[in-house]
């Protein structure tokens, strides 16, 4: 039986280990998939030992993603581009890195959700491992900007940098998202509210009648952002259980070689996770 494993913080909430036992179900694939809780100053050791113990695979998230990219040896173009990984593989005891959080991402918003994203105006909060895992699919994807916004300026502008289309991806300040006007995306990739309990608070300025918000987050976390979309009377809001699932379904195919059928554990999940509503 092959093993794989999930690094992260407080990783006994994660849905990952139900979504991939059911992919191996379906596809007959034998392996194991646990949750592996690591502080960063002990990410190294757990991924070593996970090794040395006959590892073969392994996905990332909060707060690992760029941590993990620094110990990859071979990475894939999308996970260069990102500076961040969420899916590991062992080849002959290197690790390679890639990143399906933007083909996850895109996958959902195109094929589940209908959304044709090209020539969108979009607005991305954040610029933390989540927004830089996706902000490189978005601008394939063909939106016709993309306009980074995070608390931290900084962090926003090396975004920008990296993507290196200064035309199309650009920054602003937070402090003046009540005045940069409207957009057809409105994407939050920060994770206001899954530590500190404080939402975010964004004008309805951002929105026009042909918004759609989607919040990276699922389940409680994503309730304050989702809340926000209706109240603005939005007709297309997405959480991001179906981006879960799919970025997970890219990341076992980059372990097995098999792309899994991910509408059946959508379905099954969904029933789990409260449906955001169109206003
Ligand atoms: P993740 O992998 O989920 O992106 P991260 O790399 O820690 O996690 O990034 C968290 C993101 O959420 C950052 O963009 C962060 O903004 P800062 O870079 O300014 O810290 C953003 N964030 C977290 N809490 C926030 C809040 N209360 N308001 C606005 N942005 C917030």
């Amino acid at each position: 039986m092959s093993r794989y494993a999930l690094f992260g913080r407080s990783v006994s909430k994660s849905l990952s280990p139900q979504i991939h036992a059911a992919f191996a179900r379906q596809t007959g694939i034998a392996m194991e998939y646990v949750g592996i809780d690591a502080e960063p100053d002990a990410l190294d050791a757990a991924m070593d030992a996970f090794a040395a113990s006959g590892g073969r695979g392994a996905n990332i998230t909060v707060p690992h993603k760029e941590a993990a990219f620094a110990r990859c040896t071979v990475l894939s173009e999308r996970a260069r581009l990102a500076g961040a990984v969420n899916t590991l593989r062992l080849d002959e005891a290197q690790w390679y890195g890639d990143n399906t959080d933007g083909a996850g991402l895109i996958r959902d918003l195109t094929g589940r959700h209908g959304l044709d994203l090209r020539g969108r105006r979009t607005l991305l909060l954040g610029a933390g491992g989540a927004a830089r895992g996706i902000a490189p699919a978005l601008l394939e994807a063909g939106v016709r900007e993309l306009v980074i916004v995070n608390r931290n300026p900084e962090r926003a502008d090396a975004l920008a940098d990296v993507l290196g289309e200064p035309a199309r991806a650009h920054t602003r300040y937070w402090e003046d998202l009540a005045t940069i006007g409207d957009f057809e995306l409105v994407i939050n990739a920060t994770s206001a509210g899954r530590y500190d309990g404080v939402p975010l608070s964004l004008p309805f300025a951002l929105c026009n009648d042909m918004t759609a918000a989607v919040d990276l987050n699922y389940s409680e976390v994503a309730i304050p952002f989702l809340a926000w979309a209706r109240t603005a009377g939005l007709r297309t809001i997405v959480d991001g259980l179906g981006m879960l699932i799919e970025q997970a379904a890219e990341s076992f195919e980059v372990w097995h070689g098999v792309r899994p059928d991910t509408d059946a554990v959508y379905a099954l999940l969904r029933q789990q996770t409260p449906e955001p509503k169109a206003g």
